[in-house]
């Protein structure tokens, strides 16, 4: 696990913006691994930026997406697959027909997702890692084993996420779909970005603890190419 840290939040999403850049004008159709959250955002914004700016086209690109709320239709506000949209999709020249976002609350819906993963190979997954350590929605205690799956999310997590949905939690959904901690690891580089002091602990339980499903990330340190990119916060106790 490379770790890089750097000032602030600025900063990671300028160094994050360089290892995509790499896999995206590297690769002939590049598959991208994609992730909501705050962490995430500057890191579009760059992607966005050079698009614009210097013709780097996304349109042999095709995009598959970490998780979903369950329960909220595809045009809420605060669905993943806005957030996609309103953030990234429609700034670069991506063509909706390859933008896969999960969705659904069945054991079917999961294969579904699966399967469209089947004969395509993530050439880099972006994530964001949660206060506990969860990444996608894989949250404490799921096992490594697991694809793409329905979870319940902690209370951590949903009052985490309240501030998306008016500040109150009863209005953060209960469950989301996922893609599992086996579909993450497939993926053939991982690139992660974590600001801010809150996650701190989370950091120094992925890089420095003992591989356990109560730090989901911390199976990361079994990947052969991961880049983590953190600023100085979110480093300090490492
Ligand atoms: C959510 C998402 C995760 C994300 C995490 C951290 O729960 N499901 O994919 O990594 O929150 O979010 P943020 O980057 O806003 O701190």
């Amino acid at each position: 696990m490379e770790v890089i840290i750097v000032k602030d939040y600025d900063a990671v999403s300028q160094k994050a913006f360089e290892v995509m850049k790499e896999v995206v004008t590297g690769k002939k159709e590049p598959v991208l691994g994609l992730a909501t959250g705050s962490s995430p955002i500057g890191l579009y914004k760059n992607m966005i930026k050079d698009h614009k700016e210097n013709g780097t086209s996304y349109a042999d690109v095709r995009t598959f997406n970490l998780d979903e709320y369950v329960g909220i239709p595809r045009d809420h506000e605060q669905s993943y697959w806005t957030f996609m949209h309103e953030n990234l999709f429609s700034g670069i020249d991506v063509k909706e027909e390859n933008v896969h976002v999960p969705y659904g609350d069945t054991k079917a819906d999961c294969e579904a997702y699966e399967k469209a993963m089947e004969d395509v190979s993530v050439d880099i997954q972006v994530l964001g890692i949660g206060a506990n350590g969860h990444i996608g929605f894989n949250e404490p205690g799921t096992p490594f084993d697991e694809e793409t799956h329905i979870v319940t999310l902690t209370e951590k997590t949903r009052q985490d996420n309240a501030r998306f949905f008016e500040g109150d939690i009863n209005k953060v959904p209960t469950h989301a779909i996922t893609m599992g901690i086996a579909t993450i690891m497939k993926a053939k580089k991982i690139l992660m970005v974590a600001t801010g002091e809150n996650k701190a602990d989370a950091i120094k339980a992925m890089v420095e603890g003992e591989i356990s499903t109560d730090c989901p990330a911390s199976v990361l340190q079994n990947h052969k190419d991961v880049v983590v990119i953190v600023d100085e916060a979110a480093a300090s106790k490492l």
